[in-house]
């Protein structure tokens, strides 16, 4: 039964838990209701961020990292069916109904997507998209929003604040939308940032800079932060944990120096075969064979077996997410030490 907890109980996020996580995921499982029954997108998802942490979520495409960021938002579409424990600062929010989940986005969750262009508004300011959102969700005034606004677009490193106010954001490059979404994201003072591939779209320079303002932001606030990425090279430099998805499964969880350095799944010791090497000790780029499973057509047992090197018959069978060395896997047969 699903609790029903007044939006006041958030009132004050930060001061509700400062030493427990602010998100909890537990058992999070999500399917997609069609004519056929109930399609399984993502299984028994788990982990946690604390204050000040970045946990990156990663997996090649389609392996279920958005969606599962989705249901956290509480903005997964109508036909999905979510079971599974979240809760944020310590309480309890996989329950709440759908007007209330969405008043916590903005507020105490904030949302930096790979493509601004579908998160801002083409035809309003933004100037006017920044302070509706802060005189929504805080109450300010029309003056002390445009305020906050202009502060917010110079620390994110925007130059010229007042006009960018009066601009549209298909007048901006690239990096500075990302900007932009980023000041949008912080405005309000969440506790929780859920970044989703959010310098994918990016040049590789413009990339890092927008990289190094989110590592500032989240330490200058303090802020838990979701990193949705495919690029293991960003985990390494980036984040402090990591989850690794593959076809809608967790596979691998660890820090993300254990991931990077020591993987024991075959699936990301694969995926870290595949990133180009420009370090002495790593020569080979070995794309791992074949392609993720399209959802309904998972095997019964790990769905990484028919791309596996090291599947057998006990394959067959589903592995539970168990240790092995510093991380926990969901593998019969973990990579040994790693030879990296
Ligand atoms: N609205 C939707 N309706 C049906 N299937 C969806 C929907 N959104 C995502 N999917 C499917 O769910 C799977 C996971 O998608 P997604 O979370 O976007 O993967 P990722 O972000 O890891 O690339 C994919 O197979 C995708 O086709
Ligand atoms: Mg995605």
């Amino acid at each position: 039964m699903n609790t029903h907890i007044p939006p006041e109980a958030f009132a004050m996020p930060q001061e509700a838990e400062k030493t427990g996580p602010v998100l909890e995921v537990e058992g999070l499982s999500l399917s997609f209701r069609n004519e056929g029954g109930l399609l399984p997108i993502v299984t028994d998802v788990s982990f946690s961020i604390g204050r000040g942490e970045a946990v990156a979520l990663v997996g090649e495409s389609g392996c279920g990292k958005s969606i599962t960021a989705s249901a956290v938002m509480g903005l997964a579409p109508d036909n999905a069916v979510i079971t599974g424990e979240i809760m944020l600062n310590g309480q309890r929010i996989s329950g709440l109904p759908p007007k209330e989940r969405r008043k916590l986005c903005g507020r105490h969750m904030g949302f930096i997507f790979q493509e601004p262009m579908t998160a801002l508004h083409p035809t309003l300011t933004i100037g006017r998209q920044m302070t509706d959102t802060l005189r929504h969700n805080l109450a300010l005034s029309h003056r002390a929003a445009t305020d906050r606004a202009a502060e917010l677009l110079a620390k994110v490193g925007i130059p010229r604040a007042r006009d960018i106010l009066k601009g549209y954001v298909h007048e901006l490059s690239g990096g500075m939308r990302q900007r932009v979404m980023i000041a949008l994201a912080i405005s309000c003072g969440p506790s929780l940032i859920i970044a989703d591939e959010p310098t994918t779209a990016l040049d590789v320079t413009i990339q890092a800079q927008v990289l190094d303002l989110l590592e500032d932001m989240r330490r200058e606030l303090d802020l838990a932060m979701l990193f949705i990425t495919h690029d293991l090279e960003v985990v390494g430099d980036f984040c402090d944990r990591a989850v690794v998805m593959y076809a809608g499964d967790v596979v691998e969880r660890a820090t993300s120096r254990a991931v990077v350095e020591t993987p024991r799944h075959p699936y990301t010791r694969g995926l870290i075969d595949a990133i180009p090497a420009h370090g002495e000790t790593r020569h080979r780029l070995t794309p791992i064979p074949g392609t993720v499973p399209p959802v309904g057509t998972w095997p019964k047992g790990c769905r990484f077996a028919p791309r596996c090197l090291r599947a057998d018959e006990q394959c067959r069978t589903r592995p539970e997410l168990g240790p092995a060395g510093a991380s926990l896997v969901r593998c019969w047969h973990p990579v040994e030490e790693a030879r990296l």
